[in-house]
């Protein structure tokens, strides 16, 4: 995990024992001052310096640390998208991650010792957010934040969001894809143009690094995707129907493939086939599963993905059913869905109204 450390004179000291337990840890840390106590600095400006890294996806989550832990967690949590938790206790600290999703961990240096500071560290970095009903009141401050100050909330680390992309030229295409006498050819094209247009929206947060460039005018900073890139995950088979349009705009992108059938006695997804990329840790990882119906298989291959090493998960379906993105929401709270239409729920077959059918028929043809 990437953990921005910021703090002020007075957490300085702390901060640097933490930043060596972190790093321990086997975390990246990327540390944006202060450098020393000797000077006495404004902690607001070190606050705002650390949660802009986790702002602009270079950071996963941050500790920030000042005398008493108030004034940085006053300023941290000015800012949209950070949900910052001054802790005194491990107890506070695991909670902060399981009900909270806090992204950030305030630690004040003159109201702790320092083995209390570490034991906080530890039980809150390794603590994952829980869903359910925890994450309908984590959403209702998203939604809240969004409305008041009419900004879309976006923020790495607690994850969890369901966005549904209701740009006219998917809905357009979503409208034909739904229609019965679309023709396979068609339905086949037009699925992996969706797909391709999904692409603006899913890859929003991937991390950029500055490069320089020469222009025929003049020599200029530019940006370029930064570090491991993507990996593409179909869930066989009508995920494939989707990954065509997505390569076409991410061409070096590497795809794995989940395949999963549903056990007639259990009605348990079982995976009969499973090849993902050697260094899939390190990769933003969309999985494709173009109909989120109950959830079972988007789930169960999501859950795969992370035995393998998987982090960086996003869900990206063309439907979604309420049932589906609860299920997904509530077993993997961490992972982002993109949807291009959330219906209305499920039938007693466990197809998806109005939805378009079954997708792998549809794609392939074989009904
Ligand atoms: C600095 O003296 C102190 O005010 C600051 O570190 C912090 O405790 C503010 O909340």
């Amino acid at each position: 995990m990437r953990v921005v450390l910021g703090s002020d004179h007075a957490g300085f000291p702390m901060k640097d024992a933490i930043k060596e337990q972190v790093q321990g840890l086997g975390h990246e840390v990327h540390d944006v001052g202060t450098f020393s106590s000797d000077k006495s600095v404004d902690y607001p400006d070190w606050s705002m310096k650390a949660t802009s890294e986790i702002i602009s996806n270079r950071a996963d989550r941050g500790i920030l640390f000042c005398g008493t832990g108030v004034g940085m967690s006053i300023s941290a949590n000015k800012v949209p998208g950070i949900y910052a938790a001054l802790c005194n206790s491990e107890y506070a600290a695991k909670m902060s991650r399981l009900h909270n999703g806090s992204n950030v961990l305030v630690l004040g240096s003159r109201t702790i010792g320092l083995d209390l500071a570490r034991a906080i560290t530890e039980v809150w970095l390794a603590t994952e957010p829980e869903g359910g009903r925890h994450l309908v009141r984590r959403q209702k401050i998203r939604l809240y934040e969004e409305e008041s100050l009419k900004i879309e909330v976006s923020t790495c680390g607690s994850g969890g969001r369901v966005v549904v992309i209701e740009h006219p030229l998917i809905q357009h295409k979503l409208s034909i894809i739904r229609d019965k006498s679309t023709s396979v050819k068609d339905f086949r094209e037009l699925v992996q143009e969706i797909a391709g247009l999904m692409v603006y929206e899913i890859s929003r947060n991937l991390h950029l690094e500055e490069i320089d460039v020469e222009t025929p005018i003049c020599p200029t900073k530019a940006f370029s995707l930064s570090g491991k890139k993507l990996a593409v995950v179909p869930v066989l088979r009508a995920g494939l129907g989707m990954v065509e349009g997505i390569l076409r705009l991410v061409p070096n992108a590497k795809v794995g493939h989940i395949g999963l059938y549903r056990d007639p006695e259990s009605l348990k997804p079982i995976d009969y086939y499973c090849k993902l990329p050697n260094d899939i840790g390190e990769r933003d990882i969309f999985v494709l599963d173009p109909m989120l119906a109950t959830g079972g298989s988007a789930s169960a291959s999501i859950a795969h993905i992370k035995r393998f090493g998987g982090k960086r998960i996003t869900l990206v379906c063309l439907i979604a059913a309420p049932e589906g993105v609860e299920k997904v929401s509530r077993e993997h709270p961490s992972v982002d869905i993109f949807a291009a239409a959330l219906d209305n729920g499920l039938n007693e077959q466990g197809y998806i109204v109005p939805g378009l059918g079954d997708a792998g028929d549809r794609l392939f043809g074989t009904k």
